[in-house]
């Protein structure tokens, strides 16, 4: 294993988590076509082999393909890695709309759905992904404090939940992680829910915190089925004036001696100590240069000067469309 990897403890769990995560959705789905099995499984090998442990997957995420290949990947190693999945979001096999469901039988249900996909006894740290408005929050915290009991998950999560949520969960059952889309061009935790985890002992999990490739200079939407296409910010003169403010801050990486996407990840993990970067990728190459980035020292004054090129440029477009907005800071 590398000895460079630095390591966290989940939120107030006894878990020990790699500073950087791997999130995996990019593997099955939204970025294109599935990566092969073979592909999957050298990925991660590689990931563990960096000493990167924290594994992010959904059951959502190919509709069980995700959580199946990175049980795959993971014979004879489980014992090496965390895994992290999410329940809760409810779609047909490749469509998109969706519904959010967090009723306590779900719960157990998708529970016992993902064990068996992911080929193991109990799944790490279990969140529900979005948050159903029709449930008191309450009521699906609970059951999976029951989970946590019988051994099924060993912490809880949400993810894209309020601060109130957060907090009336949080009274059910100690949350973990939260989990919310982080980078610098969309900054919505800010608002609210990052101060909120640090108060709480949660650790703050930022997923797309290259901005879905956006802040890896990337020209999404070649394959047929990227979901990027649909995104608001990806669109048009919206990405284009994107792509600007992208390549104003890759000048500023360039003078670092990093790449725009280390930039990116540094810069998350610099707004606070409890900040998990989960990076997605399907390439070993593009994996090892992101884990680069906690090499990547960041001044007052690189702060600075990122603020002062987001306070001048504006990011264009929601960073979902409205049915992808379904229980998010809800
Ligand atoms: P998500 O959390 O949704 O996966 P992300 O981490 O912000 O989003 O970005 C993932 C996207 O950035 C993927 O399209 C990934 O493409 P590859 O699978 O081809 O790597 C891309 N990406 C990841 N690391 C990158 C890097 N270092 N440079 C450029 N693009 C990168």
């Amino acid at each position: 294993m590398s000895t460079d990897m630095t390591f966290k403890k989940l939120g107030n769990s006894d878990i020990r988590i790699s500073s950087i995560g791997l999130g995996c959705m990019g593997l099955s789905e939204f970025y294109g076509a599935p990566v092969s099995r073979e592909a999957a499984d050298k990925l991660i090998a590689h990931a563990l082999d960096s000493g990167v442990n924290f594994f992010d997957t959904a059951d959502m995420y190919g509709s069980g393909h995700n959580e199946e290949l990175l049980a795959h990947a993971l014979k004879g190693r489980r014992d090496e890695a965390v895994i992290a999945t999410k329940f809760g979001i409810v779609r047909k096999k490749g469509e998109y709309a969706r519904t959010v469901c967090g009723t306590p039988e779900y719960v157990r249900q998708a529970c016992h759905d993902s064990l068996r996909r992911l080929q193991t006894d109990h799944i790490d740290l279990y969140y529900i992904h979005r948050i159903d408005v029709d449930t008191p929050i309450e009521d699906t915290a609970g059951e999976m404090s029951r989970l946590v009991e019988e051994g099924k998950i060993r912490a809880i999560g949400l993810s894209e939940a309020s601060s109130a949520t957060l907090r009336r969960a949080h009274a059910v059952h100690p949350v973990s992680a939260l989990q919310s889309e982080y980078s610098m061009f969309t900054r919505d935790p800010e608002r609210g829910v990052l101060g909120v985890t640090q108060k709480l002992g949660t650790s703050f999990v930022a997923y797309s915190p290259i901005c879905r490739g956006l802040l890896g200079l990337l020209k999404p939407g070649g394959e047929e089925k990227d979901f990027r296409k649909a995104l608001p910010r990806f669109q048009g003169e919206a990405y284009e004036r994107n792509r600007e403010i992208a390549e104003r801050l890759d000048e500023l990486a360039q003078s670092k001696g990093c790449t725009l996407a280390q930039l990116s990840i540094a810069w998350v993990m610099a707004q606070s100590e409890n900040v998990i970067p989960i990076p997605g990728t399907t390439k070993i190459c593009n994996l090892t240069s992101n884990l680069g980035a906690s090499a990547v020292a960041l001044e007052e004054a690189d702060l600075l000067a990122i603020e002062e090129i987001l306070s001048t440029h504006s990011v264009q477009g929601a960073r979902y469309t409205e049915e992808g907005m379904k229980g998010v800071n809800a």
